[in-house]
């Protein structure tokens, strides 16, 4: 209930928003829209008003012929003849020859409406465009005598419809991609809180059976007490490392980016992971190699995160490449592993947080390293077989200026 009042309320504040009336304002103009056009419709309003309603029956009548459209009609007979007194005064605000921010505020609830009772807004466009040929059709009768006034007239109704379904058909866009926002953000929290309980049940079940331990046994000898305590303290250390995974994730600041040397940044990286001696390792960056306009900071946690998977896919020792390309405004940098490779339906979540494979990972790795590569406008692909090894592919921009 809270949350639609919320929704309601955000929708007055949009349809108050002086920004759509500069918005309507600024296509007026695009398509020449004058105080002319505005008189030439004002005229015929009275000719017109006497056809609006059959107008309006003929429009609800066809609703009910396409069940796709007519589902959204919950209220039945009642709600129909509502809406045709609502859509009567649409009609007659459209032939009033008052463009204001009433006016404009009106259109964009419209969208605002089809999108919150879930119509498909290609109806709204069908509609119209049946609203308009019957417009056009009794215009063309009322007018008869006067030819050029007709075309005239008419030039400019048709001119106010395409605004009007401008404006609505914006509206639609915009509260059709918030919804989608607000609905993904509630999943991704959903996701996440998931993610979060699924991570700490485990360790928190062998601290509650250690602390149970501790607290009932009668007589425990020292190594037994010894070795539970050790337990826990074990199982808060995994406990922490969800955590701060997961605060790395949520702390992610916007990216610096500066123009960076990948042999130096890549190279630091790793040195840092200091890799076993049974993985040898080549990196390749041609001296010709432009710099790249990234977050260093943030591109070693990516790259450390992608050399640590390396490793781990090679529990008994393998080779790692990782080699550098540059290209129409890129660098690309493919880090190869000769590892156990990861198996075909499992590539597409890989990148998905809290999706691991491996025996004790969060699983946040590579959603971090995908995120943080989004920060920095890169991108991270991936081909792999089973058996023979992956390699991820990290393309980043090049530094304006770089060779
Ligand atoms: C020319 C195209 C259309 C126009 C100009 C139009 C206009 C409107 C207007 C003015 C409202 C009231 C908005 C408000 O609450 O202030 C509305 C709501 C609504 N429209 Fe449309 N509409 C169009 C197409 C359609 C179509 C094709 C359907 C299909 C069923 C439809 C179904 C509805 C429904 C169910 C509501 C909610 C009404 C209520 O509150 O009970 N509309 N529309």
């Amino acid at each position: 209930m809270l949350t639609r009042l919320i929704f309601r309320y955000d929708a007055q504040q949009l349809m108050n928003d002086p920004q759509h009336v500069r918005r309507y304002q600024e296509l007026q103009c695009y398509v020449g829209w004058t105080d002319d056009d505005a008189a030439r419709v004002a005229s015929v309003g009275a000719l017109l008003d006497p056809h609006l309603p059959p107008l309006v029956d003929d429009f609800y009548a066809e609703i009910s012929r396409h069940p796709d459209a007519q589902k959204v009609i919950t209220g039945g007979e009642a709600q129909v003849a509502r809406l045709k007194t609502t859509l009567v005064a649409w009609l007659q605000q459209l032939l009033s020859g008052e463009y204001d921010a009433d006016y404009v505020g009106r259109r964009w609830r419209v969208g605002y409406r089809h999108v919150e009772i879930g119509l498909n807004q290609v109806y709204t466009n069908a509609a119209l465009s049946r609203l308009r040929r019957g417009l056009n059709a009794v215009l063309g009768e009322c007018l008869q005598d006067d030819p050029a006034r007709l075309t005239a007239v008419r030039q400019s109704l048709m001119t106010l419809i395409d605004l009007d379904l401008a404006i609505i058909e914006d509206a639609y866009q915009t509260e059709y991609t918030a919804r989608q926002q607000r609905i993904e953000r509630l999943a991704t929290i959903g996701q996440v809180a998931g993610g979060v309980a699924h991570e700490l049940r485990n360790p928190l079940n062998v601290v509650k059976t250690s602390v149970y331990y501790l607290l009932n046994a009668r007589q425990a000898n020292p190594e037994k007490l010894k070795d539970h305590l050790q337990r826990i303290g074990r199982q808060v250390e995994v406990a922490d490392d969800v955590i701060s995974a997961l605060s790395d994730f949520a702390k992610l600041p916007v990216a610096e980016q500066r123009p960076t040397d990948l042999a130096a940044c890549i190279g630091g990286v790793l040195k840092a992971e200091a890799l076993p001696s049974n993985i040898a390792t080549n990196l390749s960056c041609p001296a010709t190699l432009p710099r790249v306009l990234v977050d260093d900071k943030q591109v070693r946690i990516a790259f450390g995160n992608l050399i640590r998977n390396a490793r781990d896919a090679m529990p008994d020792g393998g080779r790692l490449d990782i080699q550098a390309t540059g290209a129409d405004g890129h660098v690309d940098i493919a880090v190869s592993d000769t590892g156990v490779g990861i198996p075909a339906e499992h590539l597409r979540q890989i990148m998905e947080p809290f999706f691991s494979t491996k025996a004790r990972g969060i699983g946040l790795g590579l959603a971090l390293t995908r995120a943080i590569l989004d920060k920095n406008k890169g991108s991270l692909r991936v081909t792999s077989e089973v058996g023979k090894g992956s390699t991820f592919v990290v393309r980043l921009v090049s530094a304006p200026g770089s060779p």
